[in-house]
């Protein structure tokens, strides 16, 4: 029998690092049925986007991209090049899949986050009745379950998911409406995948969850466990030797997972934990349930544990009802923490989300205004971070070729991209680097005489 041709995917991912690891997933589930990916669109046999819904910008986007796609489908048919199936996956699918298929028929198939492992009967549907559309929504439990045991990896780190969903409701956010509720994976599956990487040579693995931090998935006796005892179990595995996790909420930073960021030396000491705004009145409005006092005493102690520990967050101005009083009170917090990096948004109205309905929404210049000064003082104090490992050495974790000949980038404890020349040998590896100078946005060093080869 000779092997059939491979069929050609090609996976579009939009938004968050959950995201990135579903499409991985779902290109596991799709191999067996021959499928190998390709990187663009064009002539591709199975197209997927799999979008995010968070600000009504990436949602947008999808649209655009979807017209696009309706075009390259048209010429791959009159090529003679057989059919493209478009389908869309993750966040929008599963809050407007109605909608989707209505502005674009093009769309054979739409499947939310909970689904992508029926991925290969959805294909089969699809090409059985031409033009069919199927939507699927089922709980987690049942995709891990279904999901192949073998991960495809490449390179020495990988994302891990231990948890999904959210039950914090806050009110601008639409996660807990496309991502259902808190659900947390067993411990003994976590261990196994990871088990598994680190067997394909994976260094560092990033645990994921819309709220990982509040992790409790079943123990071997069916007790639950924390993050904090997670992460101790997974720093045993042999090879593994970093371990991070995002992203987190400031309620659910339990004293053992703070006491772990002062014992445990595979956790890494960065942390990405969101704030979004310094005022206490949006903090309420927000539905945060933290107040800016809470959130800087929190960061206090986990400094005090962790001593160099880099500060991340994510921050969104323009609230409705924010003033410029309460915006300047982000700007003190912001001064307060000092962050190594973070992330800032306008925020943007999201239909059925109790925000969007709030009185007070904020002029479109106001908000462009506050994103820029909040952008600027984000800069310079990621910049000063930056700056101040000039001189030291630091572990790096080469992950892939620079695009400089012999080359090596990797990634410093801090989560900053370090370049590094002679080094493009030390893939896998973790070397001590001396960090000669700090850019925008990563970090240049040499290595020390007996790591160069
Ligand atoms: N508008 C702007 N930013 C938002 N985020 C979530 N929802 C919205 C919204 N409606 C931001 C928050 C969150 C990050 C993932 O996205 O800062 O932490
Ligand atoms: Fe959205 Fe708040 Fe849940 Fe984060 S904690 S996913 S911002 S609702």
């Amino acid at each position: 029998m000779t092997e059939p041709a491979p069929k050609r995917l090609h996976i579009k991912t939009y938004g968050c690092q959950m995201n990135v690891y579903d499409s991985e997933r779902m290109a596991d589930v799709l191999r067996p049925l021959g499928y190998a990916l390709t990187d663009g669109p064009e002539g591709a046999d199975l197209v997927v986007l799999n979008t995010c819904h968070i600000r009504e910008k990436a949602a947008e986007k999808v649209y655009s991209e979807l017209g696009r796609l309706k075009e390259l489908r048209e010429e791959k048919a009159l090529a003679g090049g057989g059919r493209m199936t478009i389908a869309v996956a993750g966040c929008v699918a599963q809050a407007e899949g109605e909608e989707i298929m209505k502005r674009q028929p093009a769309v054979d198939l739409v499947l939310g986050p909970q689904a992508y492992h029926q991925f290969p009967e959805l294909i089969a549907r699809v090409s059985r009745a031409r033009g069919e559309r199927l939507a699927a929504d089922f709980a987690p439990e049942d995709k891990f379950d279904a999901l192949p045991a073998a991960r495809h990896v490449d390179g020495p780190t990988a994302f891990l998911t231990v948890q999904e969903g959210c039950d914090k409701f806050c009110s601008f956010c639409v996660v807990p409406y496309t991502r259902g509720a808190e659900w947390s994976r067993p411990v003994q599956a976590v261990l196994a995948e990871a088990r598994s990487l680190a067997e394909k040579g994976v260094r560092e693995v990033t645990l994921l969850g819309q709220n990982v931090n509040a992790y409790d998935g079943a123990g071997p006796d069916g007790a639950p466990w924390t993050l904090a005892r997670l992460a101790r179990a997974l720093a045993d595995i042999e090879g593994l030797d970093r371990i991070r996790y995002t992203t987190s909420h400031p309620n659910d930073m339990g004293e053992d997972l703070i006491a772990a960021h002062g014992e445990l030396e595979a956790l890494m000491p960065y942390l990405h934990l969101p704030v979004q705004a310094g005022s206490d009145k949006v903090l309420r409005a927000m539905n945060r349930k933290h107040t800016a006092e809470s959130y800087l005493r929190l960061v206090e102690r986990i400094r005090a544990a962790r001593p160099d520990i880099a500060m991340s967050g994510d921050f969104i101005v323009g609230f409705p009802g924010e003033t410029e009083k309460d915006f300047e009170a982000t700007l003190d917090l912001v001064r307060a923490v000092n962050y190594a990096a973070a992330f800032s948004f306008k925020y943007s109205r999201r239909p059925g989300t109790p925000a969007a309905a709030m009185a007070g929404q904020v002029a479109e210049e106001v908000a462009d205004d506050r994103l820029q000064r909040l952008n600027a003082l984000l800069d310079d104090q990621r910049q000063a971070f930056n700056a101040s490992m000039v001189g030291r050495t630091l572990p790096v974790l080469f992950e892939r070729p620079g695009r400089h000949p012999g080359q090596g980038v990797g990634r410093s404890p801090y989560l900053q991209g370090v370049h590094v020349s002679g080094a493009e040998h030390l893939r896998g590896r973790i070397v001590p680097v001396r960090i000669e100078a700090a850019g925008h946005n990563s970090l240049t060093g040499a290595l020390l005489t007996r790591e160069a080869a």
